[in-house]
């Protein structure tokens, strides 16, 4: 299982096109979103073979580029991890570090937060799981923002 690309000792995983790293979907997505720019899909589609087992992190490193290109800094970042077990708060300094490093901004920009669906619904029976994040940009100061103003940053 992988999370905020961070590798979670537990006895199963998730499965999906990518490494399924829902924490680091929901904040590509939620970086995405605040600039109006998409969804994760609209810039990876999962029948892309090229994304087949894909670090999600690159998708976040996108996705931030793509924000400062259209004149957006991250400021803060919100997130929420729903999942029965394992128990991850032992992870969340080691998560927000890799997420900060990703994103380009200091570990305390960015807050993950645990918690279990007490049990009930696929989530809470183990079978699932869910990720949440909400995601605030500033304008960028003159000089950070990316030459060219608007332009897409090439990828990969
Ligand atoms: O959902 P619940 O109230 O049981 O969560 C209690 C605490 O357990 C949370 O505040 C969180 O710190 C932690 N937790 C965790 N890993 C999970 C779920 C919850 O570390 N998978
Ligand atoms: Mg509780």
């Amino acid at each position: 299982m992988i999370l905020g690309g961070v590798r979670i000792d537990a006895e199963f995983g998730f499965e999906g096109h990518s490494d399924a790293d829902v924490l680091t979907h929901a904040i590509t997505d939620a970086v995405l979103g605040a600039a109006a720019l998409g969804d994760i899909g609209t810039h990876f589609p999962d029948t892309d073979p090229r994304w087949k087992g894909a670090d999600s992190l690159q998708f976040l490193r996108h996705a931030v580029a793509l924000a400062r290109a259209g004149g957006y800094t991250v400021a803060n970042v919100d997130a929420n991890v729903i999942l029965q077990r394992p128990k991850l708060k032992d992870y969340r300094e080691e998560i927000r570090r890799k997420l900060a490093a990703a994103i380009g901004v200091g570990p305390g920009c960015i807050s993950v937060k645990f918690k279990t669906a007490e049990k009930l619904g696929p989530v809470g029976e183990g079978r699932s799981a869910e990720a949440q994040a909400v995601v605030l940009l500033a304008p960028a100061a003159p000089g950070e923002q990316t030459p060219g103003g608007a332009s897409t940053p090439p990828f990969p």
